[in-house]
């Protein structure tokens, strides 16, 4: 299920997986066609989803943005015995309300940043004494990472809370450090951790301007060490699953992680309830083995095996369409993707694309997704430009610093 460069990298790897026959994406892009059939159902409509699996027989659906999982589509098809990848919607709280993981965190012990929860102008007002600045504030709801708001200034942070509104909110201590993803399989009380990514969520060059769904990303991130990804293991996902199993509200999927590694360790910044978008068509490339063999064992809650990695990084720089994060420009022609393709270890992803009399156009913000892998992040990086070179969008600009902390490291 679903629409974007994610659901056309998932579908690309879905699709090399030995276990699968056919493949079906809904509703899908023309990117996704390419691997898949597509059939224009609404992804958030559970009997339609329903409907549809039980119609063509299918034995495990993979269901990749959280509005489903939100709107309770897995919840439907496990109801009707369908093998599905992706969280209830009582699990899938861990996204959709950031009070609810707050919450979750304070009585699992697990660190995270100091909060209050507030639900008017007022009492957000009188709780930000309780802060020193920098300070965050947090819309509730899923807000696609965009409501958030970093105040460097008392008067930012009034700002905020005004711009929110009376309604739920989160305000909270700002920590210090560099941020990575860690994506963890989970089913129940059991997790796994499959492999880490780094994303630039904003639009500007040097990380500047406003906050975006994502610029780009690689995986691995060298930053989250192996030692720190087991202790995000460990004093994190684990105790998250442990206590979504002991609430009767398990878990089952892909639990995403935004961690900011601090001078105290990591502490979690957010979940999110599917793979990332770029960081998921960093990953893809990097998944050795059956794909949809573990997915499927994840939708089963059968033992998952450890997931097979390549030790290469992978690099996805996005093309957005101009005005994005804002209005951007729809209609523009893209050409040039076979070119692009032509690079060694290039794969472009298609998320906010269109066919319009035999032409593909921009029909989003974030329109392609082109992922590289090199044997370093340099070769990975160098490869993602030169396809983006070989690309043919008047209307697109993508950032030209994608993995700029992890290459000054390396360099
Ligand atoms: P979120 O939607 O919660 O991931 O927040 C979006 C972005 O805001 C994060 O990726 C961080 O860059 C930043 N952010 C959120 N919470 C904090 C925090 N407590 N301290 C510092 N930065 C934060
Ligand atoms: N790239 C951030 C996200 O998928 O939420």
């Amino acid at each position: 299920m679903g629409s974007g460069g994610r659901e056309d990298a998932l579908a690309w790897r879905l699709k090399q997986s030995p276990s699968c026959g056919a493949l079906i994406a809904a509703p899908g892009n023309p990117g996704i066609a390419r691997w898949a059939e597509c059939v224009a159902i609404d992804p958030c409509d559970p009997e339609a989803v329903v409907a549809l699996a039980r119609e063509r027989a299918i034995d495990l659906l993979v269901i990749g943005p959280e509005a489903p999982l939100v709107a309770g589509v897995a919840d439907a098809a496990r109801a009707a015995g369908i093998a599905t990848f992706g969280p209830s919607a009582a699990a899938a709280r861990l996204e959709g309300s950031k009070g609810f993981t707050k919450d979750l965190c304070a009585r699992a012990g697990i660190p995270t940043a100091a909060y209050v929860r507030a639900d008017s102008v007022s009492s957000a007002l009188s709780s930000l004494d309780r802060f020193t600045i920098p300070v965050v504030i947090k819309a509730d709801g899923l807000a696609a990472g965009k409501g958030v708001t970093v105040a460097m200034t008392r008067a930012e942070a009034e700002a905020a809370i005004h711009a929110a509104g009376d309604g739920p909110m989160v305000i909270e201590e700002f920590l210090n450090g560099e941020e990575a993803s860690l994506f963890a399989l989970v089913h129940g009380d059991r997790a796994i951790a499959l492999a880490s990514a780094q994303d630039h969520k904003r639009v500007g060059e040097g990380d500047t301007g406003p906050n975006t769904g994502g610029m780009g990303a690689y995986s691995p991130a060298p930053v989250l060490t192996p030692e720190l990804e087991a202790r995000a293991m460990r004093e994190i996902v684990e105790p998250t699953a442990r206590a979504m199993a002991e609430a009767g509200t398990p878990f089952s999927g892909v639990l995403y992680a935004g961690l900011m590694l601090t001078a105290d360790g990591p502490k979690l910044i957010e979940y999110n309830v599917r793979f990332g978008d770029p960081e998921g068509e960093a990953i893809m490339p990097r998944i050795e083995g059956d794909f949809a063999k573990l997915l499927l064992a994840v939708a089963n809650g059968s033992a998952i095996g450890a997931p097979s990695l390549s030790s290469d990084t992978t690099m996805t720089v996005i093309i957005a369409a101009s005005g994005y994060p804002g209005t951007p420009a729809k209609g523009g022609a893209i050409r040039g993707i076979d070119q692009a393709e032509q690079v060694p270890g290039v794969t472009v992803f298609q998320a906010g694309t269109a066919m319009e009399n035999g032409q593909l156009v921009a029909s989003g913000g974030r329109v392609l997704a082109v992922t590289a892998r090199g044997r370093s992040i340099g070769e990975a990086r160098d490869r993602a430009y030169s396809a983006v070179e070989a690309i043919d969008f008047a209307d697109g600009f993508s950032r030209r610093d994608i993995g700029w902390r992890e290459l000054e490291r390396t360099a």
